[in-house]
């Protein structure tokens, strides 16, 4: 990718460079058996929070590869590349940067709306289109409405990083009355609807009152998990991975739902190699 002196980089720690690797590990298995099944009229990669392509490393003095440089690089090729962010100066550095790639488009705008209007479209199932797509917000940015139709599709496969640091100090607050409305409707638009509350608060019969209690990270991603399967409606949604920061907290989990079993199968195992890496 092009000159980066001058971008004000995103500095990552070691859980953006987990889901980095774990991309890289699994992008040329899936253009691998996607250039292999003959009936398969186009296989893409699309980048739904693309980022400039390039960040800074939080612990080393390095530059690192970001999702659509990755996702450029991978052998065999993609068939096609769509990259979209809100930001004009990233979108700006991408299309400079992505100019010898004749099949790669970037996208100026909000990917809920972007992705639903011009990007999903071309990927029918019923006309042989599939494609691998990662949907890697830094909060509650994304809606409900992009996931579900991933998963109706049948022919997308999605990477999806669930926010569990940004629900917490924003909407899974120990006391429930305490969240701010327009709090709560960011949640809402991600979770799809407003069930999550049931699962984010245990209620219990008290002496003279209905208590409440938050449960855990692990049963919003439990529930999470469910939803993908049973209402998005992906036939395989292995185990989210917990992505934890130098102190041990849980920032997001990375989630892969897929309608593919094989993919299923990789993704599972690359992500058992990394499930033990510990942070640095
Ligand atoms: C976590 S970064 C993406 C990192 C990138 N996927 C990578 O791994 O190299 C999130 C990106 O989403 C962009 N963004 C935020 N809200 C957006 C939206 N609604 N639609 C598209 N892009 C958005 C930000 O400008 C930022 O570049």
């Amino acid at each position: 990718m092009g000159k980066n002196s001058n971008l004000e980089l995103d500095e990552i720690g070691c859980w953006s460079e987990v889901k980095l690797d774990i991309l890289r590990d699994y992008a040329p298995a899936y253009t691998t058996i996607m250039s292999r099944q003959s009936f398969i009229k186009g296989y893409y990669y699309i980048d739904g929070f693309a980022g400039y392509g390039i960040h800074k490393s939080k612990t080393r003095n390095e530059f690192i590869h970001g999702s659509p440089s990755i996702a450029l690089q991978v052998v065999p090729a993609f068939t096609g590349y769509h990259f979209v962010d809100l930001n004009s100066k990233k979108v700006e550095y991408l299309k400079a940067s992505t100019a010898t790639y004749p099949n790669a488009r970037v996208y100026e705008g909000d990917c809920n709306k972007v992705l639903m209007e011009q990007i999903f479209p071309i990927v029918r199932y019923e006309q042989f289109k599939r494609a691998l797509c990662l949907l890697d917000p830094y909060g509650l940015d994304l809606s409900w409405e992009v996931i579900f139709t991933s998963g109706q599709s049948k022919s997308i496969e999605i990477f999806l990083n669930f926010p569990i640091m940004d629900m917490n100090r924003n909407i899974l607050l120990k006391n429930s009355d305490k969240v701010f409305p327009a709090q709560a409707n960011r949640m809402t638009f991600f979770w799809g609807d407003e069930s999550w509350k049931e699962v984010a608060y245990r209620k219990q019969k008290g002496l003279f009152d209905i208590l409440e209690e938050k449960t855990s990270n692990q049963v919003m991603a439990v529930a999470f998990q469910k939803r993908l399967k049973e209402i998005a409606g992906f036939g395989y949604v292995p185990e989210p991975m917990p992505m934890r920061n130098t102190r041990g907290a849980i920032v997001y989990y990375l989630f892969f739902a897929t309608p593919n079993k094989t993919g299923n199968k990789i993704v599972e195992n690359i992500m058992r190699k990394y499930r033990n890496r510990r942070a640095v």
